[in-house]
């Protein structure tokens, strides 16, 4: 089976190919383009992501999105993550943190798999953390170097593979390879 991973972040790719490879999938990275509703809730953003690339002719394909959500900010950014990553950057959120102790913070990713003449599959990972006081590290893409799973190092101050282990996106790819494997063997 071949899969298209659809994403203009190169790094995920490399996540799904460690994951599946095992499963005699392979990935192929492609950018296209679509429409993010903005509406609350990761799952409807990849719903509705799986029919728009499907209506223009596109098979066999994974989509994700993600996003951070902090407790004491009721959430935000969520799922405008991106957004406030272009406007604010990491050092606008820690400024809206200013002086706040409880930093409790969730990364989600929810992932998205279209298969021809097959149902959806629809999975979600997530992982818990806080959001430090300053910017840790210099691995890693997006918030990494503010979230850390053990409130002691960020994301950003860790390989690949260890941060794969634990992270929304690692945990979330595993649930896809579950998936697959018992629809393959199904
Ligand atoms: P996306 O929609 O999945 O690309 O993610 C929304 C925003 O969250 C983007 O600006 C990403 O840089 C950021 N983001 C997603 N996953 C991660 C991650 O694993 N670490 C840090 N930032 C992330």
């Amino acid at each position: 089976m071949r899969l298209a991973v659809i994403t203009s972040n190169p790094g995920k790719v490399e996540e799904y190919r460690a994951a599946l490879s095992v499963l005699g999938i392979e990935m192929e990275h492609r950018r296209f383009p679509y429409m993010e509703p903005q509406v609350d809730d990761l799952n409807e953003v990849v719903r509705h992501g799986l029919e728009e690339l499907r209506s223009q002719g596109l098979q066999d394909f994974i989509i994700d999105d993600s996003g951070l959500f902090v407790e004491s900010l009721k959430g935000f950014p969520g799922v405008y993550s991106a957004y406030a990553l272009k406007t604010l950057g990491n050092n606008g959120l820690l400024r809206l943190l200013d002086g706040q102790e409880q930093r409790r913070a969730e990364f989600q990713c929810c992932i998205g798999c279209s298969r021809d003449g097959m149902p959806d599959i629809v999975v979600r990972g997530s992982c818990q953390g806080v959001i430090l006081t300053k910017e840790q590290g210099e691995g890693g893409f997006g918030f990494d170097p503010i979230f850390s799973p053990d409130g002691e190092r960020s994301f950003a101050q860790m390989g690949t593979e260890e941060k794969n282990a634990m992270s929304h996106r690692g945990r979330a790819v595993q649930a896809l390879a579950e998936a697959l494997r018992e629809s393959m063997e199904g």
